[in-house]
Order: structure tokens, then sequence, then C-alpha cells
């Protein structure tokens, strides 16, 4: 039985990268110890690492579970009949690419069955760098699903979710993001009738807050503002089914417990959310157009120092007041891979074509910016203090060239036309004038 009324509000645990933790049973922790020989009220006491035992102590994450059964209780996985959509990759692209909105199904499809895999920068076989997949469901889950292949964020574009987690609950809506752990034990349930949103999963280091250099010790996104949930268990025999992603395949096995059965939990590796609303703006009050990474929510560290294995930007609402300046994003090619999103609203580079639910493809060294008559406009506008409202777009902006997969290059939400946005252009050289 759920240990609370799900008419209450949820309650959480603020803060992020925290030692959190959490009993839905007063004294089911374990005191001083991590694994008693005996647990308090019969538990099983479990690890769920999220990094190597022996990164440094700064990077380590891991949860210590306190559960009615062990995970280690299941039977054989077997190769799921229905795959995600667009696990293949499709042939070598260095196109700009853009698409329409995905349609929810009419079908009755929960959460997994409505994933489809755009783009990635490795085969789902050789899981590595990040995973850009959609999700679209009109039917809560009943199954139970985990992904070993790395961590999810979740940026809901339409439709309220409550997560199950087995650290706890959370309910999320569009302008909030969720990020669950590898191997994290989940299942998404609708508030709403259907829901739509995006998948970043991270193969790479955790997600983590940017380091704010100059900025200092506050600004950007707060990290009391993320929160975790609080332990909540469900002590039934009923068949459940587990589902995982494991290389890029879904299989699936039959349990004979929920596997929300944790009752108390103590660790760094949790899930989490964070509201979007809550991010603090930063931008010029002098001249030109900051550089987007002043928009950086979460990044995942590569290799190479600076250089994200992936970024999470946004483009919330904000004020733009910058003097003499060409104020929309510059024209520009990067080294680095920017897949973007749109929740709400339009962005400011682009008049039309972009809208919620699509999402665009600006791949390494591929030229882009705004588009025709977003350039136009910024060129002729007198300015003034001006505020973007209504608008949340994002980006994952990654190190490693991302793939479209073969069904993204293929998919009627394909434009055929994106490159026209930026045909026309006006030529106002004139050598006789400066
Ligand atoms: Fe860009």
């Amino acid at each position: 039985m759920f240990s609370r009324p799900d008419s209450l509000p949820l309650t959480y645990q603020s803060g992020f990268g925290n030692e959190f933790s959490s009993e839905a049973l007063p004294g089911a922790l374990p005191v001083g110890q991590n694994s008693p020989q005996i647990a308090p009220y019969g538990l099983y006491a479990e690890l769920l690492s999220g990094t190597a035992f022996t990164v440094p102590r700064t990077e380590s994450r891991r949860t210590w579970l306190y559960r009615i059964n062990p995970s280690a209780a299941h039977p054989h996985f077997q190769r799921l009949g229905k795959q995600i959509t667009g696990q293949e990759l499709g042939p070598i692209n260095p196109n700009r690419l853009r698409w329409d909105a995905f349609d929810i199904p009419q079908a009755p499809t929960d959460f997994v069955d409505g994933l489809i895999t755009l783009a990635a920068t490795a085969a789902a076989d050789q899981a590595s760098g990040i995973s850009i997949h959609l999700y679209r469901a009109n039917t809560s889950m009943e199954r139970a699903f985990f992904n070993a292949d790395g961590e999810w964020l979740l940026v809901p574009q339409q439709g309220r979710l409550r997560v199950v987690t087995e650290l706890g609950l959370l309910d999320l809506e569009p302008q909030e993001i969720a990020v669950l752990p590898r191997g994290m034990k989940f299942r998404v349930e609708l508030l709403d009738a259907s829901a739509r949103g995006y998948i970043c999963e991270n193969h790479g280091c955790a997600l983590r807050l940017p380091d704010l250099g100059p900025i200092g010790s506050n600004g950007l996104a707060n990290p009391r503002d993320f929160v975790a949930p609080v332990a909540h268990y469900q002590d039934t025999d009923e068949p459940t089914e587990l589902v995982q992603k494991f290389l890029g395949e879904l299989w699936i096995t039959q349990l004979e417990h929920s596997p929300f059965d944790v009752v108390a939990w103590h660790g760094n590796n949790v899930p989490y959310k964070y509201d979007l609303r809550r991010f603090n703006t930063i931008g010029t009050v002098s001249y030109d157009h900051p550089d987007p990474s002043i928009f950086t929510v979460l990044t995942s560290p590569g290799a190479v120092q600076g250089q994200a294995n992936v970024d999470f930007v946004i483009f919330p609402p904000r004020w733009m007041v910058a003097e003499n300046t060409f104020r929309p994003p510059w024209f520009h090619r990067n080294l680095m891979n920017e897949f973007m999103g749109l929740i709400e609203g339009c962005y400011d580079a682009k008049a039309d074509g972009f809208s919620p639910g699509g999402a665009s493809l600006h791949n390494c060294m591929s030229a882009h910016g705004p588009d025709n008559a977003t350039t136009e406009k910024a060129i002729e506008v007198e300015l003034a203090p001006s505020k973007i409202e209504q608008t949340m777009a994002f980006m994952f902006e990654t190190s490693t060239v991302l793939r479209p997969t073969r069904y993204a290059l293929e998919c009627p939400q394909l434009q055929g036309n994106y490159d026209a946005c930026w045909t026309g252009m006006r030529k106002s050289f004139n050598k006789e004038s400066r």
C-alpha cells in the first residue's frame, strides 16, 4: 500500500548533490553503518552506485537503499518485441535539420511505447556521449522501467507527469525538468490526458551545476531550488513487469512484487527536479550578445576541461537592453553540436518554423543563426529595453557530433525547406559607406 494518500501535495528535500536521507517508517535507516547483519524492519540493504567506487570523493554518486525485496530477486530478462523507434543511426548528413512537432499517438501508448530516438553521438550498442529521445504518451505506465545506458534528463513539453521512482515521487509539469540516475527504476504516470517531451540521455559524467567563475556564489540555477523525493514505498506481491534499456535494446522480466518497495534510503545518487522558471538569468547590461553558456543549467564535463560532454542550456524570458547591438543570437559556426527544442512560445532567433514540441540540429561547423526575417527586424529596430516573454527554448550542446537516426531523417516531420529561412539575405555591403 502507498504510505501516503496521493491527494496530498508531495514533499521534497531541497539541495543539489547533498547526502540526502529519508525514511518512510521511523528508524528504518540503520544508524552508524550501511549494511548491518539485520537491517531495521527486516529490510534488505542494497547499494546503487552511479560512479566507480574509486572516483574522487567529489565525483562519487551512490545511494544505499533499504527495501522489502532485493533487486536481485528477478527471473531472466527476455528481449522485448517492440523496441524503441529510431534505434539505427542514419547515413552521415552535415545539413542543418529541423523537425515539426511529433504528434501523440491515438492508440494506447505509455511512456516507453512512445519513445523515439532522434539522434545520438554513437550507435546504441556503443553508448557514449549523449542520445536524444522524444517521449509521447496517452496512458500511464503499469510496468516499471530502468535505463542501464545512462542518466535521463526529462524535459516535459506538454502534460503533467508523476514519476514514481525507487526513492519516492516527483510530480513534473512543463517548464520543470527532472534527472533520473542511471539504473534507477521508475514508472511514469500521466496527470493529464497526454504528455510529450524531450529526453537527453547522458552516457558520460553525471550532470551537475556549472562553476560560476566571476559570477560569484549565486546565480543561474541555485542549488536550493533542486528537489529530491522522500521515501515512499509499496508493499505488494502483485506481478509487475520490469523493462530495462541495455545498450539501446529493451528487455523485460516479470517480478512477483513491486520494485517500488524502498522504505528508507540515504545517498547522493538521486532523482531530482528543477523548475526552469526559477533560473536566475544573467546577460549583458551594456552591449553585445553573450555566449549562450551564460544560460547553462546543468553540465556533464567532458575529457577536455571546459568542453562539456553535454550542457543543458535554456533561453528563458528575459530583458534585452544591449545598446548598439545586434540583439538576436549572432551568426555562428561552432565547434560544439547543438540540438534545440522549444517548450513554449517562440524562440527569438526564428520568426517561424520552430514550434513547441519541434526540434533543430546544428552540428559542428554548420553555419546558422537568425533567419532572414529576424535579421531584418533586428537591424532596423529602434533599440529600447524590451522583454522577451512567454518563451522557453532549450539546447542540448555536446562536444561530439550528433548523428540523426534513420527514422529522424525519413520521418514526415523533417522539414525539407529549412535552408530557405536563410535565402535571399540582403546584400548591404557598400565600400563607399561605413
Ligand atoms: Fe547555434
